[in-house]
């Protein structure tokens, strides 16, 4: 059966907890040519570097070859189905990540494709991510138990795909954030059935008092553009700066970061910041996915 990665509980907690300690060992030791001779095609409907780069580089460092598909660069602009682009690639290339609008559109494509679909992020769900920040929480706190994350912010892909991973490892979370914009009834159903319950809150200051890292992302995502003056009305008092934050206190954001809004300049920049780490950490931990999948 072909396996696919829309989301983190597409792998079960023990094949999370292999990818993770192969993307450690890749880390450290290097990686082997795995990949020799497969292919990866990336096809982007919005903008990414860190997606975009590590997912290439990833492959090269494998063996294999990755080919970037922007928006005019398939049919798919201009309205060849999706399930036909599945299938066709499939005949083609070893994997195929996308990043799209509509979540519906890599199911679709992996109800078609022979190959495996990972997500690089769509509207709901933003798994490569989210290996990426166990990795980097794994390897600040060295290990899972006991951490608690708080998650100050908006109730978008990054989130929601977190909020399953992070209870698949068993982390406590606490998210914070305004009325209006708490994550789906189906995240949240799907992250109580992996481990700790998460806990909701309207209130800033509740999710950092307890927790050993903040984490936090844009207040307007790709393709909310419109939105953009009611959310950042909507999120004022979310920022992550020095009043809300403990001195010391670890932050993640998974970057692109917009200063001055969800994270002040000072905090970004200053040594507590683990986003560093969380960008690196996403060339290691999807090459131990596509290896695993291949
Ligand atoms: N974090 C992340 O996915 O970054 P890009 O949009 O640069 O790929
Ligand atoms: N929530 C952000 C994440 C970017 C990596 C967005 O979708 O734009």
């Amino acid at each position: 059966m072909t396996r696919h990665f829309l989301d983190a509980d597409n792998l079960s907690p023990g094949e999370l907890a292999e990818v993770l300690a192969v993307a450690e060992e890749f880390k450290s030791d290097g990686s082997p040519a795995a990949l020799a001779g497969r292919t990866l095609a990336m096809l982007f409907e919005k903008p990414s570097t860190r997606t975009r780069v590590s997912f290439e580089t990833g492959m090269t460092q494998l063996g294999g070859h990755a080919i970037f598909l922007g928006p005019d660069d398939t049919q798919l602009g201009r309205g060849e189905p999706v399930s036909d682009t599945g299938r066709v690639l499939s005949r083609y290339v070893d994997f195929v990540m996308g990043r799209v609008f509509d979540h519906d559109c890599l199911v679709e494509m992996a109800e078609h494709a022979t190959i495996p679909i990972v997500n690089g992020l769509s509207d709901t769900a933003h798994p490569c991510q989210s290996l990426a920040d166990l990795l980097t929480i794994h390897e600040h706190f060295g290990g899972f138990e006991d951490v608690s994350v708080g998650w100050v912010g908006d109730g978008n892909n990054v989130l929601n795909s977190f909020a399953v991973a992070a209870a698949m490892v068993g982390l406590d979370l606490t998210i914070a954030i305004p009325e209006g914009y708490e994550p789906s009834d189906d995240v949240l159903t799907r992250a109580k059935s992996q481990g700790p319950i998460p806990t909701l809150t309207h209130d800033p200051t509740e999710a950092v008092a307890d927790a050993d890292v903040v984490y936090t992302d844009v207040w307007v995502s790709m393709g909310e553009e419109e939105e953009r003056e009611a959310k950042l009305a909507d999120f004022e008092g979310f920022q992550l700066n020095s009043e809300l934050l403990p001195d010391s206190m670890p932050v993640m954001h998974c970057l692109p970061a917009h200063r001055g809004e969800e994270i002040t300049n000072d905090v970004l920049e200053s040594d507590r910041s683990l986003s560093w780490s969380q960008a690196e950490n996403r060339l290691h931990t999807q090459k131990a996915l596509l290896t695993f999948l291949a």
